[in-house]
């Protein structure tokens, strides 16, 4: 298992890979109108930086972490269906909050389900703390209204500080 910065070449697979995890919570909610995922030249272009995990030559999995003027949010996490749960996504959101205390940043900030298993419980395991959104995460939740995302469970924004 390898966890290393995302290349151009990686890029292409991140859209399809977030696509796929989607289907999880489609299964668990029962059908979803979600858009595509978006592409990971999208993501690139944005203030940030990119991980992503490989098992041999295949990636399997991804981490975002968006650069919003200083203060660091792991905009996604996704490890492809069939590779989870082996460490994949634990060994991704270290070396995230690694990323970050390497940039300087004091914490980490995501938004998440509440209450799906491997949301809240998952970051809850690894040191995050519900908080109330920043007002920073204002375009995120305007984002999430109009997706509809709190139709399913209870969302929450979650902090965990990088030292
Ligand atoms: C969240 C995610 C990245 C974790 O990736 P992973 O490679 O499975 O992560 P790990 O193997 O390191 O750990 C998996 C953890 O999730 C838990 N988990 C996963 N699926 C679960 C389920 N259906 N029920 C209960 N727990 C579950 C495991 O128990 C494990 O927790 P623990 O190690 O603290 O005991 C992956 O589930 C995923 O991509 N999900 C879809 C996208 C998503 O929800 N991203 C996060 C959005 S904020």
């Amino acid at each position: 298992m390898t966890v290393r910065p995302a290349t151009a070449a990686d890029l292409p697979f991140l859209g399809p890979l977030e696509d796929s995890g989607d289907r999880q919570f489609a299964e668990l909610f029962g059908g979803l109108d979600w858009p595509p995922a978006d592409s990971g030249a999208e993501r690139a272009a944005v203030p940030g930086f990119l991980l992503v995990a490989t098992d041999g030559a295949q990636v399997v999995g991804f981490a975002h972490v968006l650069d919003l003027a200083g203060h660091w949010h792991l905009e996604q996490l996704s490890v492809e269906p069939g590779h989870q749960g082996r460490g994949h996504g634990g060994a991704l959101l270290e070396a995230a909050v690694a990323g970050v205390r390497e940039r300087g940043g004091a914490e980490v900030t995501l938004m998440t389900y509440a209450d799906v298993p491997w949301n809240g419980p998952f970051y809850r395991r690894r040191g995050f703390v519900e908080i109330e959104a920043p007002a920073r995460l204002a375009p995120m939740l305007a984002t999430e209204e109009r997706m509809g995302l709190a139709r399913h469970g209870r969302r929450t924004a979650m902090v965990r500080p990088t030292r």
